[in-house]
C-alpha cells in the first residue's frame, strides 16, 4: 500500500469521526436536545454534517473493496474518498468557528444591574445585587445605602471581571442608591410592605443582535418600566434576551441596552433558549446570571418572595430538556410551602397554552410536553398565574383555574402565524410588542398588557 493510500484511509477515518463527535458535543450542551429537536433549520444543518462525515467513512469502504482496480472507476473512488473527509473537517471547523469565535472574542464591559436574589427567610423584601462585568479584571468599591442616610461601603477583595456586590437587610418601600467607584449615584425604590398594593412588569424575547428586533422599542418599554413615577417595584425578563447566546459581542448590546434601566429597578433574568443556545450558558451566567457564591437555590430556578407575593422562576426553554428531575423536586416543594392565601406566580421562558401555527417544523401552540408535565402541579397547588415567553405574541388564556400570560413581546419580530386557537385563549394580539403589567392588590391581581407606547390593551382581574 503506498504512502497516499495509507493518509487518505486515515484522513477518510477522522473526517467520519469529527462531525459525529462534534454533533454529539452541540447535542449534549444545556438546552440544545430541545433547540435540535424543535428548530427544523438547525437540526437539517446538522444532519447535513452528520451525512458528510458518514460519506467519509462510506468512501473508505468503497476505498476498501475497489482496492485492487487501477482503472477509472478506482479513480473516481480514490478521488471520492479523498474529498469527502476534507469537505466533512472543513465544514465542522466551519460550524465550529461560527461558534466559538464569537464565543471567545470581542465584548467590553457591561454598566450594572440590580439583580432580585432569593429572598432570605425572615425578610419582607428580596436580597438585590448590583451586577456587572468588565473586559478586564478590576477591583471595585461600592458605596450604598438609604438615600437619605448613611452610606455604607464596599470593595472587592481582588481583581476580577464579574463583579457582584449583595445588598441585604432591605427595609420595604424606601429610597435607596448606590453608586460604583464614585460613578454618579443611581437611585431605587425597593418594594412596599407585606400587604400593600404593588405593581410589577413582566415581557421576554427582545431578541437584542437580530436584525429584525425592535429595540428602540425594547428600550422604550424599559423606560417606562423603570420610570419611578409608573410605580413598578419589580421587573421580570421573561429570556431571549440575546438573539445569539454565545455571542458575546451581542451580551454587551444586550447589557448597554438593559442597563440603563434596570440598573434602577430590581430585575430577575429566567433563561431562554436564544440565550443559552451552542453553548451560550456560560455567557448567559456571566453577564445576567447568579454567580455560584450567591448561594440559595440553583441559579437557574429560585424563588424571590416579596410580601404575599411569590415568584417561582424556572429554567424551562422549550420543551422539558432543561427541566431537570432536580428543578422538578424543587418546585414541588416550593409550590408546597406556599401557604394557599398567598399568591404563587410562576415564570420561565417557554409557554404553556398558546394560539398559533406551525413554523420551522414545530407547533408553535399548546405546548404538549410542557403542559403534560406541569400544569397537574399547578393546579393541585393553586398556582394564580403563570407568565412567559418564547412565543411572540401577547396572549392571556385561562385553565383549570390557572391564568396563562404569554408576553414575548419585548422587541423580537411579532409572531404572524396562526392556524390553531387555543380552547384556553382568553385575549390574543399579534403583530404587537409590549409587556404584561400586573397589580397586586390584597386577594386580587389586575393583570393587564400595555403596547410599546404604554397603551393598555387588555385587562382582566384574578380572585384568589
Ligand atoms: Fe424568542
Ligand atoms: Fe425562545
Amino acid at each position: 500500500m503506498t504512502r497516499s493510500v495509507t493518509e487518505r484511509r486515515v484522513l477518510s477515518v477522522i473526517g467520519g469521526v469529527i462531525p459525529l463527535v462534534f454533533a454529539f458535543y452541540v447535542y449534549r450542551l444545556h438546552g440544545m436536545t430541545d433547540f435540535i429537536n424543535d428548530y427544523g433549520p438547525l437540526q437539517r444543518n446538522l444532519l447535513y454534517l452528520v451525512t458528510v462525515g458518514l460519506l467519509a467513512w462510506a468512501g473508505l469502504a468503497i476505498d476498501l473493496l475497489w482496492r485492487k482496480k487501477r482503472d477509472r472507476a478506482g479513480a473516481a473512488v480514490a478521488r471520492f474518498a479523498w474529498i469527502m473527509p476534507v469537505v466533512a473537517i472543513l465544514l465542522t471547523t466551519g460550524f465550529a468557528g461560527y461558534i466559538l469565535v464569537p464565543k471567545y472574542s470581542g465584548g467590553g464591559d457591561v454598566p450594572p444591574q440590580l439583580i432580585l436574589l432569593t429572598t432570605p427567610s425572615g425578610h419582607a423584601v428580596p436580597n438585590l445585587a448590583v451586577s456587572f462585568y468588565t473586559a478586564a479584571a478590576t477591583k471595585n468599591t461600592l458605596l450604598w445605602g438609604e438615600a437619605d442616610g448613611k452610606l455604607r461601603h464596599a470593595t472587592e477583595r481582588s481583581a476580577v471581571r464579574k463583579h457582584w456586590f449583595e445588598l441585604s437587610g432591605l427595609k420595604p418601600d424606601t429610597q435607596y442608591m448606590y453608586t460604583v467607584n464614585d460613578s454618579s449615584a443611581v437611585r431605587f425604590r425597593t418594594p412596599p410592605a407585606s400587604g400593600e398594593t404593588f405593581w410589577f412588569a413582566a415581557a421576554g424575547d427582545a431578541h437584542v443582535g437580530n436584525e429584525t428586533s425592535n429595540t428602540a422599542a425594547t428600550e422604550r418599554m424599559l423606560k417606562n418600566i423603570a420610570l419611578p413615577t409608573n410605580g413598578y417595584s419589580l421587573f421580570f425578563d421573561l429570556g431571549d434576551t440575546a438573539q445569539l447566546g454565545f455571542n458575546r459581542g451581542i451580551w454587551q448590546t444586550a447589557g448597554d441596552t438593559f442597563s440603563p434601566y434596570t440598573g434602577s429597578i430590581p430585575t430577575a433574568y429566567v433563561p431562554g433558549n436564544h440565550d443559552t443556545m451552542l453553548g451560550g450558558l456560560g455567557l448567559y451566567q456571566r453577564y445576567l446570571g447568579l454567580p455560584a457564591s450567591a448561594g440559595g437555590d440553583a441559579p437557574l430556578y429560585r424563588r424571590i418572595d416579596c410580601g404575599g407575593a411569590h415568584f417561582l422562576l424556572l429554567d424551562l426553554e422549550w420543551e422539558l430538556g432543561t427541566y431537570t428531575p432536580a428543578e422538578k423536586v424543587w418546585l414541588e416543594a416550593q409550590l408546597k410551602s406556599i401557604p394557599p392565601r398567598d399568591w404563587t406566580i410562576v415564570m420561565c421562558h417557554t409557554f404553556f397554552y398558546a394560539s398559533g401555527g406551525e413554523e420551522d417544523g414545530w407547533p408553535w401552540y399548546d405546548n404538549k410536553a410542557v403542559i403534560n408535565e406541569l400544569t397537574p402541579l399547578f393546579k393541585k397547588y393553586d398556582v394564580d398565574l403563570v407568565i412567559s415567553g418564547h412565543k411572540h405574541q401577547a396572549e392571556v388564556l385561562r385553565s383549570d383555574g390557572v391564568t396563562y400570560v404569554i408576553a414575548g413581546t419585548l422587541g423580537g419580530r411579532p409572531d404572524t402565524i396562526l392556524t390553531h386557537t387555543s380552547p384556553a385563549s382568553l385575549w390574543l394580539k399579534q403583530g404587537v410588542l409590549g409587556f404584561a403589567d400586573v397589580t397586586i392588590q390584597g386577594s386580587s391581581a389586575t393583570v393587564a398588557f400595555r403596547d410599546a407606547d404604554d397603551k393598555v390593551l387588555y385587562r382582566t382581574t384574578i380572585k384568589k
